[in-house]
């Protein structure tokens, strides 16, 4: 007998079946510590051999340790003794969570996403990372003695419950922003949320069930990413150029694919600031039509706009198969959380449902603030203050890319947003550069978290709205030696084993 558990003398014609016998045996070699916690079983095979059973017997007696408790199973991986959470007493401290929580490890993006909220005020740090508003464009005057107007007016319904859908003082003055753009027509289609990323994850929850194929740009906003991972969905990247999304890629993908949602962002693109051509916008609603898949037009950098029209929006073409995402956030403040989604039939009523059961509703203080801000014209007056300072700043990253990168990368201007998606003439690993990045004092946001496939290319999203010039001139060299050195230390170790 060559295992641990004594397997000899089975009864094959006894009371007990061969099943539980088998049971019996190895919860009394658990029970006794014969086998530790963690430690892999026999392969069904493995055991029907030794026992000389039959396999299934063997899977039903695996099958039963699991339901008493004994043991796990993972499909590929094998059946393993059950590891107890060690008792939670002063001694272990919290270290039972580890056991109780689902297995999950954190994915690269949340570590880089994470990374950028918790670096972006570091002293020292230089952050390339975040598209967030710079405070000093915060418009806090008048946000204050909104404020106070909203408690001295309104009293206790600025703090009181509202329905899923928002305050409709909100809601109709986003749609008259709406209608003005051309991605909404009435209040009734609005549904206030926190935030365009509650937005998106609201959509998508609503249209995804697992194993849907759902078309990202690629590059794309890693939210996008993100919800349509926990969906369960199955991405893929069509390629995003100076036109926006290749819709000729599309098509090759709709050949192949039954295609549940396509997500986009036609105007200033996070991260290449780039807008969806005319052509291209009115042949991608053409075939959201013919062929009845959804598309999410995320907006929140429309308004952000240096040069060029702002085309118009998707929605307008389809209001039907668009569901529109947006928020103040880029524009007023990203703490506000509010965003809003604009959409219209059988969908609009399941975005407000899930809205309700996730969050009852967005909160109410902020919405006030955001319906008078708006009705008082502020929000236009803000946008065309703020403009200046970050088409300053655009043209600044880009002048020490070409000071300190020159020949080193390609790049095509945008016409909006924070970003600039910057391609490098020869790879480099990018999480390697990241972390050495960050050793010199830099982060950025390495192109891998914001594709959906992997591509030979390397590429950086460099964010230039919370920097100031002088700072993000010094992050650009930052990153320039980082490079250099990365490379210098991947030629020596090309080179070691020569010497
Ligand atoms: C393209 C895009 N969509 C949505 C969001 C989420 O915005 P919010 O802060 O309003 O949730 C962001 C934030 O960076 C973004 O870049």
């Amino acid at each position: 007998m060559s295992y641990k558990v004594d397997l000899s003398g089975l009864k094959r014609d006894g009371e007990v079946s061969l099943t539980q016998q088998l049971v019996d045996r190895f919860a009394a070699a658990i029970d006794a510590e014969q086998l530790d916690p963690g430690e892999k079983l026999p392969t069904t095979r493995a055991l029907s051999a030794e026992a000389g059973i039959n396999h299934l017997t063997a899977a039903r007696a695996y099958r039963r340790l699991a339901e008493l408790g004994y043991v796990t199973a993972t499909v590929g991986r094998g059946t393993f003794v059950r590891t107890l959470a060690p008792a939670a007493d002063e001694r272990h401290g919290d270290d039972w969570q580890v056991y109780a929580l689902p297995d999950r490890p954190v994915t690269y993006a949340e570590q880089v996403t994470g990374d950028a909220f918790r670096l972006a005020n570091e002293p020292g740090m230089l952050s390339l990372s975040t598209g967030w508003p710079s405070p000093r464009l915060y418009p806090t005057e008048d946000l204050a003695r909104i404020s106070a107007d909203v408690f001295r007016e309104e009293g206790g319904n600025a703090i009181s419950y509202l329905t899923a859908e928002g305050l409709l003082d909100l809601r109709e003055q986003l749609a008259r922003h709406g209608a003005e753009h051309g991605y909404a027509a009435d209040a009734d289609e609005i549904i206030v949320t926190s935030g365009a990323r509650q937005a998106i994850d609201l959509v998508v929850r609503t249209l995804t069930e697992p194993g849907d194929v759902a078309v990202v740009e690629s590059p794309t906003f890693v939210g996008f990413l993100s919800s349509l991972r926990a969906a369960g969905a199955r991405i893929i990247g069509v390629p995003v150029d100076e036109n926006g999304l290749d819709v000729d890629a599309l098509e090759r993908v709709l050949a192949r694919h039954e295609v549940k949602l396509c997500a986009l962002q036609t105007s200033c693109q996070n991260p290449t600031g780039r807008d969806l051509s005319p052509e291209r916008l009115r042949r991608l609603a053409e075939l959201a039509m013919e062929r009845n898949f959804f598309v999410i037009e995320d907006g929140v950098y429309a308004d952000l706009r240096f040069e060029g029209e702002r085309p118009q929006a998707l929605r307008s073409l389809a209001p039907g198969h668009v569901i529109y995402v947006d928020s103040l956030s880029k524009t007023v403040g990203g703490g506000l959380r509010v965003g809003w989604i604009a959409a219209r039939g059988p969908v609009y009523e399941r975005l407000a449902a899930l809205k309700l059961e996730s969050d009852f509703h967005t909160a109410t203080l902020p919405q006030h603030i955001a319906a008078r801000f708006l009705a008082e014209d502020l929000h236009r007056r803000q946008v065309e203050r703020t403009l200046p300072f970050y088409r300053e700043r655009r043209d600044v990253l880009i002048e020490a890319l070409e000071h300190h990168l020159a020949g080193e990368y390609r790049v095509n201007t945008p016409q909006g947003g924070h970003h600039v998606w910057v391609t490098l003439a020869r790879p480099l690993s990018e999480r390697e550069l990241y972390r050495e990045a960050a050793r010199h004092g830099v982060t950025f946001t390495p192109g891998g978290v914001v594709t959906a496939e992997r591509h030979s290319q390397t590429s950086l999203r460099l964010s230039f709205s919370l920097l100031d010039p002088a700072e993000l001139d010094e992050g650009v060299r930052r990153l320039a030696r980082a490079m250099r050195q990365l490379r210098r230390t991947v030629r020596q170790g090309a080179t070691m084993p020569l010497s």
